[in-house]
């Protein structure tokens, strides 16, 4: 029962001597509840993957199960369907659109989902509220913050329930303590049931989820947990997305993981712990 499954994935680009291999036979599986980081170098398969993961695109070979259901073999029109409901996409460079206030872009996705209008403002001020801006409902993105552009991104990313979500990057265009902030919110929207998988190239970043997985050449190379997921819901993929309230991002925020609160006091540097205790513990000299 596991909400993405890879077997044997492969992804090709073009034909003979101009063949790319972007992804190499990757299996892979992903339980509902997990929080993924995807590392790599440039051109190892991470958008490749993701877009595939979120139904942008389609395998060359082997077997893509989502929730259950084997999509491999979907047409475009099947898997926009799915990933209009399922799946909530953040990029690294918000795509917010411009001439649209936050609570109308939040709300964008409910009208594809033919929500009335009363129910989508009414969900998208829950959602801008639940992400901590209840004060900019009616900002236009260029009127906000680069991590209040990311947190409205966030918010739609959640309009449709999604049964996952796709974070792209999500730190890469924000300094320190906004990306920050946004890690705290991802940790508490993980926390409260949502599934994320995040691509990102700074290892303290991805030392916050819970799983990583780096990528070399289109192959997997490595499949590491960091520490056990928020809420892993094993049985029950279908209503991952709980309503629940997540931790807003402020600085007052409490942590219950000591090990994250050192990390954010120091935004994100690894405390290397001196060795002079031990070399004093054993009489070496200081
Ligand atoms: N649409 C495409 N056409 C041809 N080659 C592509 C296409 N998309 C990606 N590739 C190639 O596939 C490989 C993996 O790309 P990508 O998944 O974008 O890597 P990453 O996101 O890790 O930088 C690269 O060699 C890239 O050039
Ligand atoms: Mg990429």
């Amino acid at each position: 029962m596991s909400l993405i499954k890879f077997q044997s994935v492969s992804r090709y680009y073009g034909h003979d001597d101009a063949k790319t291999i972007a992804l190499d036979d990757i299996t892979l599986t992903i339980e509902s509840g997990e929080f993924v980081a995807i590392m790599g170098k440039s051109g190892s398969g991470k958008s490749t993957l993701m877009n595939i993961i979120g139904m942008l695109d389609g395998l060359s070979d082997g077997t893509y199960t989502f929730d259950e259901v084997d999509v491999s073999g979907f047409k475009d029109s099947k898997r926009a369907y799915i990933r209009q409901n399922k799946i909530g996409f953040i990029f690294q460079s918000f795509n917010l659109l411009q001439r649209h206030t936050a609570i109308d872009n939040v709300a964008l996705p409910m009208v594809y989902a033919k929500l009335n209008r009363f129910s989508r403002d009414k969900r998208a001020a829950g959602l801008l509220r639940k992400v901590g801006l209840e004060d900019r409902v009616y900002h236009f993105p260029n009127e906000l913050s680069g991590g209040q552009m990311q947190r409205v991104a966030i918010a739609r990313a959640l309009a449709n329930k999604p049964n996952i979500i796709l974070a792209d990057e999500p730190t890469g265009n924000l300094d320190t303590e906004s990306g920050a902030n946004i890690m705290t919110l991802l940790q508490g929207l993980n926390a409260a049931g949502n599934t994320i998988i995040m691509v990102t190239h700074d290892p303290d970043i991805a030392k916050l989820a819970s799983r990583i997985i780096n990528l070399r050449d289109g192959k997997l190379v490595d499949d590491s947990l960091t520490k056990p997921a928020a809420s892993t819901k094993r049985a029950d993929s279908k209503e991952s997305v709980a309503e629940q309230e997540p931790e807003k991002p402020t600085k007052t925020n409490k942590q219950t993981n000591s090990k994250a609160k050192d990390k954010k006091k120091s935004k994100f540097k690894t405390s290397t712990k001196k060795k002079s205790k031990t070399k004093q513990k054993h009489g070496g000299k200081s």
